[in-house]
């Protein structure tokens, strides 16, 4: 069997169009334009980048980037007091702080910090635990991308027997609660965990989150299933002196087994901006008391 390849980047693609439809209604029907604000400490690079990336697609949809660069040395009161300003500006629907944040930054802090209604990350405890309790929830952007292309394949979920690899708070954990959500049968493994290659054999979704450059090979996958690779590595070709992206699953061997895949890049990653915007904008909605599902997540 050969899987049908599941592009990601065009269907992100595909919902900015119809989140920028959105945005153009709202602020010609309600003179609301949705902002987002971004903050970024420090000089990480990647995280530079994907801030930069984050700032121009949230234009290109009609929506105002707001983007705070603080520097290195910026104390935990200080950043405190920039999320309490944009807590209380109403021209900022949406908040994500950037992480990794510095070391002497406590994490935990600065995002129980943020109003869980403009949380557009959906890591606040409150969302955490909305979304634990299957309720409606600000839902991690990652997690959520993953979710609509397996429904977009797949159609309903129910009865599903899934493994999401990994067990982050980012990605791993919000997935298996979201594909509980949807009433699937849902197993998570990570690094203790045995058997693992029984586990992949048996399901009919794998979501891969664990950042192994190919670590899941053609005979670890049920046939026919559907597997959705998060993992993002750079791996050096000595040969070549270049770079490259894989992720966790060895797509030549698996794209022979499976019924579906995505590749990276090309896959998750472009959902995950899609997904920002998405929620950007359901944001700046339900806070002006409008029901704000975009076209494409309404039946989430
Ligand atoms: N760093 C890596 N991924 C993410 C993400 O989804 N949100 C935030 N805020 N920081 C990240």
């Amino acid at each position: 069997m050969v899987a049908s390849v599941i592009d990601g980047k065009a269907f992100a693609a595909g919902m900015r169009n119809s989140i920028a439809g959105d945005v153009s209604r709202l602020k010609e029907q309600h003179g609301i334009t949705p902002g987002l604000a971004v903050v970024l400490v420090g000089q990480d690079p990647a995280s530079e980048i994907y801030v930069r990336n984050k700032a121009r697609m949230t234009r290109e949809v009609g929506m105002v980037s707001f983007r705070h660069h603080l520097p290195q040395h910026t104390t935990q009161k200080e950043l405190l007091q920039l999320i309490e300003n944009i807590n209380n500006d109403p021209l900022m629907h949406g908040l994500l702080v950037q992480l990794p944040l510095p070391a002497h930054i406590d994490e935990e802090s600065i995002i129980t910090a943020i109003r869980p209604d403009k949380d557009v990350d959906g890591f606040h405890p409150s969302n955490v635990g909305r979304l634990a309790m299957g309720k409606s929830a600000m839902v991690p952007c990652t997690p959520l991308g993953c979710l609509m292309l397996l429904k977009d394949e797949l159609g309903s979920l129910a009865g599903k027997n899934a493994l999401v690899l990994g067990r982050s708070n980012i990605v791993g954990k919000p997935m298996a609660n979201l594909l509980l959500r949807e009433h699937c049968t849902v197993t998570v493994a990570h690094s203790r965990t045995r058997d693992l290659i029984e586990h992949c054999n048996r399901v009919d979704i794998l979501v891969s989150a664990v950042g192994r450059p190919s670590m899941i090979k053609g005979n670890w996958v049920r046939p026919g299933s559907v597997v959705i690779d998060v993992g993002i590595s750079r791996i050096h070709n000595s040969k070549t002196g270049k770079g490259r992206i894989v992720g966790d699953v060895d797509y030549s061997e698996v794209s022979q087994v499976a019924g579906a895949i995505t590749p990276v890049p090309g896959g998750v990653g472009p959902m995950t901006i899609a997904c920002l915007l998405a929620n950007t904008y359901r944001a700046s909605c339900q806070i002006h008391g409008l029901k704000g599902e975009t076209g494409t997540t309404q039946e989430l």
